[in-house]
């Protein structure tokens, strides 16, 4: 992993090497943390992070799902997250903020104990590859929704999500596909899913799975294209029969899909896929003012 120089921890920017909590903390012994998963891209305006005001909005959500009271406003969160970006002098990357339960008298209920907030970023590549992703069927469910908050971002969750990834790459495919409670398409481990048949784009509603934020923009931009975009829920069947299958994710993009399980889907790379993820690729380069106010310049 490539590091860079200074984490903001704690309302200080400290050396990488220095941003340490003690083993002690509630976050680490029970999974409860809240956190994000952001991009910044190279523009020709400098480095602009992507709906940086959706992503704070959603870590603050997750935040309160655990109860947690975050020491630092909104504002504050996306000034400390803009300088974090600014201070590593990198034109693109990823940046990792969370906000955890830290030291203090150990018991599953975190009653008085204090919040600690740090973000990181780095530079951070292609994450499913180029080529159109494989995925596997997972043996694990995705969790059910009465069993905590399914739409935050919450560390203990990427236990079912690790261990869904880790089967599919052992088996030699890029990504999980895991499925809900009810046997319906939820997600990949880290991206959500849609489909297109006969010109109409399908994706799962909310309800077991994260809320997205690649799979709101991306939902926005089909239909400012002039597709129909319909949440529904998904058997594998629909996926196989479609005539092109992606995934949306932060860390993905927009990444087309040509194989589930052994199954070899209609279309590695899909037109409407590659057209979304053109347009995607425009606006997350401020290729079009229209979507400006998606980026966050960091002058
Ligand atoms: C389980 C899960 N689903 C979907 C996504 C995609 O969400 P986003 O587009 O907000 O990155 C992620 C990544 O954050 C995720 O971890």
């Amino acid at each position: 992993m490539e590091t860079t120089d200074k984490i903001w921890f704690n309302g200080k920017l400290v050396p990488w090497s220095e941003a340490k909590v003690h083993v002690i903390n509630h976050t680490m012994h029970y999974g409860t943390g809240a956190f994000e998963g952001m991009r910044f891209y190279d523009t020709k305006k400098g480095p602009a992070i992507f709906q940086l005001d959706r992503h704070i909005d959603r870590w603050l959500y997750s935040a309160k799902c655990l109860h947690m009271k975050v020491p630092y406003s909104k504002a504050e969160l996306r000034q400390a997250t803009i300088e974090t970006v600014k201070v590593n002098k990198i034109k693109e990357g990823y940046i990792r903020p969370i906000a955890y339960y830290d030291h203090g008298p150990l018991r599953v209920n975190p009653v008085d104990l204090p919040v600690g907030v740090a973000i990181a970023c780095w530079p951070w590549g292609s994450y499913l590859g180029e080529e159109s992703a494989r995925l596997k069927v997972s043996s694990y469910i995705r969790i059910h929704p009465q069993t905590t908050y399914t739409d935050a971002k919450i560390t203990g969750h990427y236990v079912n999500a690790m261990l869904a990834v880790r089967e599919a790459t052992e088996a030699g495919y890029t990504e999980a596909l895991m499925l809900d409670y009810e046997g319906y398409v939820a997600e990949g481990s880290a991206e959500n899913i849609f489909i297109i048949k006969d010109g109409i784009i399908y994706t799962p509603p909310l309800g077991t799975i994260l809320a997205g934020i690649t799979r709101e923009s991306v939902i926005t931009l089909a239909k400012d294209l002039g597709y129909k975009v319909v949440e529904k829920k998904l058997k594998i069947k629909d996926i196989l029969e479609a005539n092109e299958c992606f995934l949306t994710g932060t860390a993905a993009e927009v990444s087309p899909v040509g194989q589930i399980d052994k199954q070899k889907l209609q279309n590695q790379l899909g037109p409407v896929t590659a057209k979304l993820k053109k347009r995607f690729e425009q606006v997350i380069c401020a290729e079009d003012e229209k979507y400006y106010k998606w980026l966050t310049f960091v002058k």
